[in-house]
């Protein structure tokens, strides 16, 4: 693994990702933030050396590098998912490789369905907590304690003090911003009624197929964390619709303006 991850990292810095401070990980139908960039550099990922190769269609696949706010960035447009048949060691490389090229700061957003039903399509839930439901762990591989932790603290993964800054900007551009548990399963089936009575029980807000590899290898390597769902389906057992896919895609793109909003503000303060 560290071999691999020197030389992934030897790659981008060749081509001219220096720096960076902040890393973001953008979800389905989120990527719009892109076009706010000042790009310097961009790498399709089946360009990148060890980097698994893009498969869902709807995502476009690169690692770019420039500025946003004023600060030095690199955001992933797309990600990996396990329900592509990759391991959670693959899903959360990038990550490794965001930390070695320096950013100490990782924000993520992603596409989620509202378990809380309170919480509407097209609403924003800031995570404060997850349920692991991948089935395993990203750090569980042999040589883990050689990158950081093997048993990494998770009282407080998601950062105090950017989520007390997002909810801030939130309300100072009049943004609603639940806040919540995010429960993350493998997917790519949705979930069945008796599941979603499950994940209420459990104590989820929100469910979706992503996000939590990533932050706990973020954690592992003692980054500053946080991460935004957008919220696409109401996921109500008791009045279940069918969902189509291409609709999440189109309330995660309406929702997405706020979503910029809050990635931009939060990042001059940073
Ligand atoms: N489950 C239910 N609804 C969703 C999901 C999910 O994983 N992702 C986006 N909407």
């Amino acid at each position: 693994m560290i071999k691999f991850i020197t030389e992934t990292t030897e790659y981008l810095v060749d081509k001219g990702f220096e720096n960076p401070e902040i890393g973001i990980i953008l979800g389905t139908g989120l990527g719009q933030l892109t076009n706010e960039i000042e790009v310097i550099r961009e790498v399709s990922y089946n360009h990148i050396p060890n980097f698994p190769t893009a498969t869902v269609e709807f995502h476009k696949g690169k690692f770019i590098y420039g500025h946003l706010s004023g600060k030095k960035v690199v955001v992933m447009q797309g990600r990996f998912h396990v329900y592509e048949g990759y391991s959670l060691q693959d899903v959360t490389f990038p990550v490794r490789i965001m930390e070695k090229l320096g950013i100490k700061t990782l924000l993520v957003s992603n596409a989620a369905g509202a378990i809380n039903l309170n919480f509407k399509k097209g609403d924003l839930m800031l995570i404060d907590d997850h349920i692991n439901l991948q089935g395993s762990s990203p750090l569980a591989f042999k040589g883990v304690e050689e990158l950081g932790e093997r048993f990494t603290d998770m009282s407080a993964p998601y950062n105090l003090e950017i989520n007390a800054k997002f909810k801030s900007i939130a309300k100072t551009h009049n943004i609603k911003l639940h806040e919540g548990v995010y429960a993350s399963v493998v997917g790519p089936q949705l979930e069945t009624r008796a599941e979603y009575r499950m994940l209420k029980i459990i104590g989820a807000d929100a469910v979706g197929m992503s996000t939590v590899p990533e932050i706990i290898v973020a954690n592992h390597l003692n980054m500053k964390v946080a991460a935004i769902s957008v919220l696409t389906d109401e996921c109500d057992p008791d009045n279940l619709k069918p969902v189509d896919i291409s609709e999440i895609i189109a309330t995660a793109g309406k929702a997405e303006p706020n979503m910029i909003t809050l990635f931009k503000e939060l990042i001059k303060e940073l």
